[in-house]
């Protein structure tokens, strides 16, 4: 079966902080365990390139949009690979493919009779490349997200009937309860749409930076339709010589913040509907990483530059924090001590030390070979029906809960290595055979919780299986008891060192 994530695209405005590696590590779980199960997946992520917020930048930065672009779009495809982030591609919308494509597709929305010559007379702010109503604004017709002053427009250009997709949408929202999840955005989106739907800019008449229209040449489409087409438009060139369409639209789950759910939630599946192209089958909209209480923006200041991190901590380290910390789906603050004190007590202590304990042990009593015995019984109640829950959570893009699950079962590794004791078994000849069941148990029982916890922790995930001389990471064996004894065991240094 194919499997398709996709995260927002980013702005190349400025380089990427916590909050852009956050949604890609939380679509790169999904990919990776995706892949463990056998699924044909596709990760998708990339840059969002056109309109004001990188034109304006640029001009402030006194260089071209595309300079600004190609500069800034390098910092974030060369932070997949820092971040353990396994993306199939990395699309720019300032691809020439991407820009024909957004072409095709959008003149085929205006010979469907989609589109039509207007004039738009409204608020809008260039940062969020969001048109505001006089119930948005703040302050002073302030943009309430950014805090700058908006100017009232005024343009001729080409308007989306968005207004009669009313229907059809709020149709979609009562037939698929679970298109948005959490339910709680989904209900936000259902709200928005019953205030009634109005029709939208599609085109951007004072702007060059974008993609031309092609039956008005004068015009750029505004960058949220340019946009959000990247999703479909991807497929079609990310593998020279093979549009991959078929075999991966619709996408399975679009991660995204909650900032932009108005965009995916609403015009994304009416463009779609107008453009005659299937629906994704869920959005994922999480909530923001907070520093000093404030949604960390680098229009606020209060950033974490995740490079930092992972230079000092390394990229699991983060992967593991991002979601312990933080339910995925719901708001939560984040911060340099917070990430110092699980990296030590959970990633050290809980699991660092108890794989280096298990390792020694079969080295030390078994002359490193994990011993062929009956496994302890005592342990299976806590694995039953483990990796089915955990897949159960994660089809619900669950990440947090996912990740808790498989959390409980090291700690009940830890409070079995002190039940047992096997270092006092060691001491008694009689003990031979519980020593044996021990040892087996433990090392069963560390495979099974690094197998499942390989989609946030791959890197140490690979060397601990490694270690522990079963390097599969394919989700059948997840289970208790899917491997025996016998393998050759290896010490590796401390998973989570000092920093
Ligand atoms: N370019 C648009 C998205 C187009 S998708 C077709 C955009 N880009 S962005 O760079 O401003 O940010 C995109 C995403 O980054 C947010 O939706 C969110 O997923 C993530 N985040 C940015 N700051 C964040 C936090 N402080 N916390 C969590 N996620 C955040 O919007």
């Amino acid at each position: 079966m194919a499997f398709y994530v996709t995260t927002p695209i980013y702005y190349v405005n400025a380089a990427p902080h916590l909050g852009h590696a956050y949604s890609t590590i939380g679509a790169d779980v999904l990919a990776r365990h995706m892949r463990q199960r056998g699924e044909e997946v596709f990760f998708l992520t990339g840059t969002d390139e056109h309109g004001e917020p990188v034109a304006q930048a640029a001009d402030r930065e006194g260089v071209t949009p595309r300079e600004l672009a190609d500069r800034n779009a390098e910092r974030f495809r060369a932070l997949m690979p820092l971040l353990n982030v396994s993306n199939d591609f990395f699309i720019r919308t300032s691809d020439r493919e991407h820009e024909a494509k957004v072409q095709e597709i959008l003149q085929r929305v205006h010979d469907n009779g989609h589109v039509y010559r207007g004039t738009y007379a409204g608020w809008y702010c260039p940062r969020c490349a969001d048109f505001k109503t006089e119930t948005d604004l703040g302050d002073q017709n302030t943009c309430p997200i950014h805090h700058i002053t908006l100017e009232r427009e005024r343009e001729d250009n080409w308007f989306f009937r968005l207004s009669s997709f009313q229907e059809p949408l709020e149709r979609l929202y009562a037939e698929r309860p679970d298109f948005v999840l959490p339910r709680v955005r989904s209900n936000e989106a259902r709200a928005f749409i019953h205030q009634g739907l109005q029709d939208v800019s599609l085109t951007r008449a004072r702007l060059r930076w974008g993609v031309s229209v092609p039956w008005d040449p004068d015009q750029v489409f505004y960058v949220w339709f340019d946009a959000l087409l990247n999703y479909v438009t991807a497929l079609s060139y990310a593998r020279p010589g093979a549009d991959q369409t078929e075999t991966f639209w619709p996408a399975d789950f679009h991660v995204i913040g909650k900032d932009i759910l108005k965009f995916h939630a609403v015009f994304w599946p009416a463009l779609l509907l107008a453009a005659g192209l299937e629906l994704p089958r869920h959005l994922f909209v999480h909530g923001f990483l907070l520093m000093q209480g404030e949604k960390m923006s680098k229009s606020l200041g209060n950033v974490l530059d995740p490079v930092a991190v992972v230079e000092r901590f390394g990229a699991d380290a983060l992967r593991h924090y991002c979601f312990r910390e933080v339910s995925f789906g719901q708001d939560g603050s984040v911060s340099t001590a917070g990430f110092e004190a699980r990296y030590e007590t959970e990633l050290a202590n809980d699991y660092g030390n108890l794989a280096s304990r298990v390792l020694a042990m079969v080295e030390r009593y078994r002359d490193g070979v994990v011993p062929e015995a009956e496994l302890d019984a005592a342990l299976a109640p806590d694995f039953e029906g483990l990796a089915e829950t955990v897949a159960a959570r994660l089809d619900g893009a669950e990440i947090s809960g996912a990740l808790d699950e498989v959390w409980e079962r090291v700690r009940r590794l830890n409070r079995y290595v002190e039940e047992c004791a096997p270092w006092k078994l060691a001491r008694d000849e009689a003990q031979a055979g519980a020593l044996d069941t021990t040892l087996l148990s433990l090392a069963e029982g560390l495979r099974v919780v690094t197998v499942l916890l390989h989609p946030w922790l791959p890197g140490t995930a690979e060397r601990l299986l490694d270690a522990l001389g079963q390097p599969g990471i394919e989700y059948d064996g997840a289970r208790y008891g899917a491997r025996g004894g016998g393998a050759r065991v290896k010490s590796t240094g401390p998973l989570f060192p000092k920093p």
